[in-house]
C-alpha cells in the first residue's frame, strides 16, 4: 500500500514525504519540477534511508498519471501539485485555473478508475477571503478571494465536496494551511522561491544572507499591537505532521471535512524580525513601506477543529522556525 504525492517534489510535499517514510508508509512522488528539484527526491531518501520513488509527470496526463496506479498500490493521495504564487497568478489566470483544476479533476478520475477512495487536499487559509473576526474557524463562510490562485482553492474545495457528495465511499480532507515556514532541520530541505521572494521568511533569510539589503515591512498603521501585519506562521515540520494525522483520519471516516492547519497564534511581521534576530544572532535591516495591495491586516487560525479530531498540534516555536529557515538559506546554494 503506497500513498501517492502529487507536488511530491515540492516544498510541503517533500517534508510531508519525510514524516510519511519515517512512520512506515511507502510513498510514490509524481511531479514535473515545473517548481522543484530533481533532487529533492534523493534528498528524502538521503533522510529517510527508504525508496522516494519518484515519476516526472503532469498530473493533468491522465495516461501518465494511470502509469502510476497500475505500478502501485495507492491507497491513498495528498495532493500537492498546484502553481500556487499569487501575484502570477493575477497576471496568468488562465495558466492557474488550467493547471489547478485540470490537475485535480484528473486526479480524481483516476482515483475512481482504480478504486482509490482517500484524498487530502493541499488547500489554503485564502479560502476564508476577508474572514469578519479571528480567529478563523472552519465554520466561517468561505469566499470573497481577492485572487485567481486562491479562487483555483476555493473551487477546488467546491468539486472535492461535490465528488464527495456523490460518491458515499469517498473520504476527502481539506487542509486549508495558514503560513507554511521554516525548513527540515538537517538544512536539506526547504523552499527555494524562485526570483525575488514575495513571502516574508525567505525575504528575511535574503537580507541576512546579503542577497537583498533591507526588509520592506509593507504596512506600519494596520490595527495591530505594533502596526505591523499578523500571520498564523507554522513550521512546515509541524504541517507535515497534520498530514499524517488527516490521512489516519480519512481511513476511519467517509465524505469530506475541513481543518485549518495553523498554530492558532498570530505574529506581527517585526514579531517574527525580532525572533529571526534572537535565534540567529543577526540584525535585519528594515524599512516601513506602504501596504501591500490585497494585504488583510491579521488573521490566525483557531486550531481546535484539528486537534479535537486529529489529535494534532504544533510543537515548535517561532524562533525554532527561524533558526530552521536560516539553515536552510546557508545551505541551498
Ligand atoms: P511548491 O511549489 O513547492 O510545490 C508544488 C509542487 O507541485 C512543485 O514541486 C511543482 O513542481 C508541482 N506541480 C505543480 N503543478 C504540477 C502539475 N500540473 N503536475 C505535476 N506537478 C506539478 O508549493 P508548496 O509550498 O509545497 O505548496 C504545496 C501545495 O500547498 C500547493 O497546492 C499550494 O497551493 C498549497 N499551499 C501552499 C502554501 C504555502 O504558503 N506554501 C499555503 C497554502 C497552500
Ligand atoms: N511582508 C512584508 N514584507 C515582505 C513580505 C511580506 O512586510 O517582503 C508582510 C506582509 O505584508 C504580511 C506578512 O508579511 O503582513 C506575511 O506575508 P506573506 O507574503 O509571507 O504571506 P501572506 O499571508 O500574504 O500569504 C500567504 C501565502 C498565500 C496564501 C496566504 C493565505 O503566500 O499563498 O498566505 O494563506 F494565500
Amino acid at each position: 500500500m503506497a500513498v501517492l504525492l502529487t507536488g511530491g517534489a515540492g516544498y510541503i510535499g517533500s517534508h510531508t514525504a519525510v514524516e510519511l517514510l519515517s512512520a512506515g508508509y511507502q510513498v510514490v512522488l509524481a511531479d514535473n519540477f515545473c517548481n522543484s528539484s530533481p533532487q529533492v527526491p534523493r534528498r528524502i531518501e538521503q533522510l529517510t534511508g527508504k525508496p522516494a520513488p519518484i515519476y516526472q509527470l503532469d498530473v493533468r496526463d491522465a495516461d501518465a498519471l494511470e502509469q502510476v496506479f497500475k505500478e502501485n498500490q495507492v491507497d491513498a493521495v495528498i495532493h500537492f501539485a498546484g502553481l500556487k504564487a499569487v501575484g502570477e497568478s493575477v497576471e496568468r489566470p488562465l495558466l492557474y485555473y488550467r493547471n489547478n483544476l485540470d490537475a485535480t479533476l484528473t486526479l480524481l478520475e483516476v482515483m475512481a478508475k482504480y478504486s482509490c477512495h482517500r484524498l487530502i487536499f493541499s488547500s489554503s487559509a485564502t479560502v476564508y477571503g476577508d474572514p469578519e473576526r479571528v480567529p478563523v474557524n472552519e465554520d466561517m463562510p468561505v469566499g470573497g478571494c481577492s485572487n485567481p490562485y486562491g479562487r483555483t482553492k476555493l473551487m477546488i474545495e467546491q468539486i472535492l465536496l461535490d465528488a464527495a457528495a456523490a460518491d458515499p465511499g469517498l473520504s476527502v480532507v481539506l487542509l486549508r494551511y495558514f503560513n507554511p515556514v521554516g525548513a527540515h532541520p538537517s538544512g536539506l530541505l526547504g523552499e527555494k522561491p524562485n526570483g525575488i521572494p514575495n513571502n516574508l521568511m525567505p525575504y528575511i533569510t535574503q537580507v541576512a544572507a546579503g542577497i537583498r539589503d533591507h526588509l520592506n515591512v509593507f504596512g506600519n498603521d494596520y490595527p495591530t499591537p505594533d502596526g505591523t501585519g499578523v500571520r498564523d506562521y507554522i513550521h512546515v515540520c509541524d504541517l507535515a505532521e497534520g498530514h499524517l494525522r488527516a490521512l489516519e483520519y480519512a481511513e476511519t471516516h467517509r465524505g469530506a471535512e475541513a481543518f485549518n492547519l495553523g498554530t492558532g497564534v498570530g505574529y506581527s511581521v517585526l514579531d517574527v524580525v525580532h525572533a529571526f534576530e534572537r535565534a540567529n544572532g543577526l540584525t535585519i535591516p528594515l524599512v516601513f513601506a506602504p501596504r501591500r495591495a490585497g494585504d488583510l491586516p491579521a488573521y490566525w487560525a483557531d486550531a481546535e477543529k484539528a486537534a479535537r479530531l486529529l489529535n494534532w498540534r504544533t510543537r515548535r516555536s517561532l524562533e525554532q522556525m527561524c533558526a530552521d529557515s536560516w539553515r536552510w538559506q546557508r545551505n541551498c546554494d
